[in-house]
């Protein structure tokens, strides 16, 4: 069996990555290790190269059709990996899952209307709402002893009180990486349905569970689920690709899907293009393998950074992910305040990691690490933050 190397350190300067060009712009300095935006420092699947660079010598590049092969591969993966059962018409193509996220809101909200999320959570989630001038409808996380739990009552509450349209669920939840078990997600399908809220489920993270445990898709908990969800996922995050720009969405329900796949084809925003389909094909027929290995490393890294804080940085824990490679981490009990703590990694640690608060004020006293590097770049950046915490003594 091919033995992937994820060892590998990959110079991605002068590439237009943008987790190290916008180092400056956000973070007042270029010479920061970036370890924010979430995609991986990893080569992909060389499968992926092969087919692409195939493509690109030939040397017309016209309009292009989606072959059929590329709607049964999404079908055969989500088939195969997660027991997901999703029919054709069910499936379209969208150029990311922001925008997904985005058509829907524009789609099925006015503005004015109230959309619920769970912060802390994926920023863009308050942006979008926000940007389309919806209002946005917090039920915060709340905390327990090792990490985080949905708060059903308050869910219901804020339902039944404030009225939202639209919930974006994020499952599993970035940046606390919990997959939302079953049980939690058929009662927040029951009270969606009851109160006529569309439930928009953020599955990009899905194909990374660690540890062995299940990815459950929203949609596939129940009727009522089946009745409001509208589901989006990605190869994006699972093989590397964002820059590729190929997500998708499933709608099974045939009245909340109709009237909107005609609205998004209309306007075009469901038109694949050729480099999308064909990197997203190649990674959900060949990528498996490459996969597993990558989520075999980064739980590998998640322990290292475990074993490394719990040994040197004691006053940080780590919030362990049940998905994906973004480690939550709880800096509270080095007592800064925000600007203090960004200061710390930033001026003092040369290191730039997502500020827990982009999430939502939740997010006070955390900071987000992507593990999706070279252990050897993860090591030393956590030299870096243990030097830079020992200065605080
Ligand atoms: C939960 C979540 N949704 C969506 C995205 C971005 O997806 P896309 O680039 O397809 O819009 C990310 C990227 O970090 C994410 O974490």
């Amino acid at each position: 069996m091919k033995k992937y190397d994820f060892d590998q350190v990959i110079d991605r300067s002068a590439t237009c990555a943008l987790k190290c060009d916008a180092l400056q712009s956000l973070f007042g300095t270029s010479g920061l290790t970036p370890l924010w935006v979430a995609d991986l420092d990893f080569a992909v699947c060389p499968d992926i190269t092969e087919a692409l660079m195939h493509r690109v010598e030939h040397p017309v590049y016209g309009y292009s059709s989606t072959p059929d092969s590329y709607w049964q591969s999404i079908i055969d993966w989500q088939k195969n990996r997660h027991n997901f059962d999703i029919a054709r018409e069910e499936l379209a193509f969208v150029p990311g899952v922001v925008r997904g996220v985005a058509y829907a809101i524009n789609y099925f909200t006015n503005r004015g209307d109230k959309v619920l999320i769970q912060q802390p959570v994926y920023h863009p989630f308050k942006m979008v709402i926000e940007g389309n001038e919806r209002v946005v409808v917090n039920n915060p996380l709340k905390p327990t002893a090792d990490g985080y739990e949905m708060d059903l009552e308050h869910f219901r509450e804020v339902v039944e009180t404030e009225r939202p349209k639209m919930m974006i669920l994020c499952n599993p939840h970035n940046p606390v990486g919990i997959q939302w078990t079953a049980d939690v997600m058929r009662q927040v399908a029951k009270i969606c349905r009851e109160n006529g809220v569309i439930v928009v489920s953020d599955e990009i993270h899905g194909d990374l569970m660690l540890y062995g445990k299940p990815h459950i898709p929203f949609v596939s908990v129940g009727e009522d689920a089946e009745a409001v969800a509208i589901t989006l996922g990605a190869p994006s995050k699972t093989f590397n690709i964002p820059g590729l720009v190929s997500s998708w969405m499933v709608i099974k329900d045939k009245k909340l899907r109709e009237p909107f796949y005609n609205w998004m084809s209309t306007n075009e925003f469901s038109s694949p293009t050729m480099f999308a389909t064909l990197g997203a094909e190649v990674a959900y027929t060949h990528g498996g393998e490459w996969l597993n290995q990558m989520i075999d490393y980064i739980e590998g890294s998640i322990a290292m950074v475990e074993d490394y804080v719990a040994q040197h940085i004691p006053q940080i824990k780590v919030v362990r992910p049940q998905a994906s490679f973004l480690i939550w981490l709880d800096c509270r009990e080095l007592n800064l305040t925000q600007p203090q703590l960004v200061e710390l990694f930033v001026k003092k640690a040369h290191l730039a990691l997502n500020d827990g608060t982009m999430f939502g004020k939740e997010g006070e006293g955390f900071m987000r690490l992507n593990v999706g590097s070279p252990r050897k770049v993860i090591l030393e950046a956590l030299d870096h933050l243990a030097d830079a915490v020992n200065t605080l003594k």
